[in-house]
């Protein structure tokens, strides 16, 4: 009931100013945009490969509409780069679009959006599929890495061929930013689409190849058993992380963020199916994307980094992650300070700005 009549609002202030970043020369504006796909999916959600490893019999056809929320925010002082290049910001599990830029003060530090759009760079952070305040399907195992990757990939389509809003012509270049599952869903896209990608380049960010069942994160819990009051009518595989447990996205150290950002944290947090845990296998596999990739990865990330050797040596982790992007453009893993969540700690503008330099580099501006 309250997720359909925020959705009617929504759609009514699409297109108004948002408050959402506070960058004194940005202006942000909620847009809805419906997206119709049509893919395979795993007919078992909980398939290590997301259904990349599956032959016809193990996979069913998905053929829906759906509506994507998101948050467009530009420079007011518009220049080349901001009206030819768009950044589709990708969040991660149970997470939204407000990853990218928490909608409070007191947090302005932690808004990679701001941030960008100080130095001349359009965003757009989506709802996942799944997620906020986009369609979220009764049935959970109806969202997948193929379903998410699928809305991504046609909203990057529809940010190159058409206006998003009055005034904003269609983009050039769009490149996609990813946080952890996030980062997963652009290199499923990546996988499944290959030179035909719609994604000029791709920057992903909390992410690292992981083999079958590589990834485990405390805390999970059925949504309607950990927060009634959200989400109580909900299939039960719609998942969060407990807000205790969510600490283990900020560095273990807890002097490098503020305990209120994991308040705020737990009480924003939102789900995922259990799908996107469960298929993180398919990372392992090879991907014969096309254009400029790099992966970011924080050196006090709890859940790729600290304890595992991993990020030890930058030359051994460069070269097991390269050999899975054979005709990519470019490619390197870049190691930065700050946690898993590196967007939410007092480290975040090391992390913002390789991801801008990053950004720039791969779209050719300076
Ligand atoms: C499809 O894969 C399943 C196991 O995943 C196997 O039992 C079945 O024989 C396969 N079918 C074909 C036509 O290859
Ligand atoms: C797929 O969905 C579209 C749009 O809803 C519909 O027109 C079409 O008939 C559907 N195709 C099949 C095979 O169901
Ligand atoms: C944000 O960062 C700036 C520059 O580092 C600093 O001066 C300011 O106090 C910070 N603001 C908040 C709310 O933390
Ligand atoms: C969800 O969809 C799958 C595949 O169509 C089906 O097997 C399952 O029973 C559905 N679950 C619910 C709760 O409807
Ligand atoms: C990638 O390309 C190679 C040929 O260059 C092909 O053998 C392989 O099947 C492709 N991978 C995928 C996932 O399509």
């Amino acid at each position: 009931m309250f997720s359909s009549l925020s959705r009617i609002l929504l759609l009514l202030v699409t297109q108004s100013l948002a408050t959402h970043i506070y960058g004194q020369d940005c202006s942000c504006s909620s847009v809805v945009v419906s997206t119709h796909v049509d893919t395979l999916i795993a007919k078992d959600p909980s398939d290590p490969f997301g259904g990349l490893q599956s032959n016809a019999t193990d996979l069913r056809r998905l053929n829906e509409t759906y509506d994507t929320f998101g948050v467009f925010c530009a420079p007011t002082q518009k220049t080349a780069q901001s009206t030819d290049v768009v950044q589709l910001l990708v969040h991660g599990f149970s997470y939204t679009n407000e990853y990218w830029s928490p909608a409070t003060e007191e947090f302005q530090n932690q808004s990679y959006a701001a941030y960008a759009c100080e130095r001349g760079l359009s965003t757009f952070a989506i709802d996942v599929l799944g997620t906020g305040q986009s369609t979220r399907p009764a049935n959970a195992s109806d969202v997948q890495y193929a379903s998410t990757s699928a809305v991504i990939s046609q909203l990057a389509r529809h940010l190159k061929s058409t206006s998003i809003i009055p005034g904003v012509e269609s983009f050039k270049q769009v490149i996609g930013v990813g946080h952890s599952a996030g980062s997963a869903s652009l290199i499923y896209g990546a996988i499944v689409e290959a030179e035909n990608s719609p994604l000029d380049a791709l920057v992903l960010t909390g992410e690292v190849t992981l083999q079958p069942g590589g990834l485990s994160i405390p805390g999970i819990v059925s949504g309607r058993d950990d927060t009634p009051l959200r989400w109580s009518s909900l299939d039960p595989n719609y998942v969060t992380v407990t807000s205790t447990d969510r600490t283990l996205f900020y560095p273990a150290d807890t002097s490098l963020f503020s305990p209120r950002m994991v308040t705020y944290d737990g009480f924003t947090k939102d789900l995922g199916p259990t799908s996107l845990l469960a298929a993180l296998g398919f990372s392992s596999l090879s991907v014969n994307y096309t254009g400029p990739v790099a992966k970011v990865v924080g050196l006090q990330d709890q859940l790729i980094c600290v304890g595992t050797g991993r990020c030890d040596d930058i030359e051994a982790l460069n070269a097991a992650e390269r050999v899975l992007w054979p005709k990519a453009k470019s490619f390197e893993v870049i190691l930065t300070e700050g946690g898993h969540c590196m967007n939410l700690d007092f480290l975040a503008e090391g992390a913002f700005s390789v991801v801008v330099g990053l950004v720039k580099q791969f779209a050719g501006l300076n």
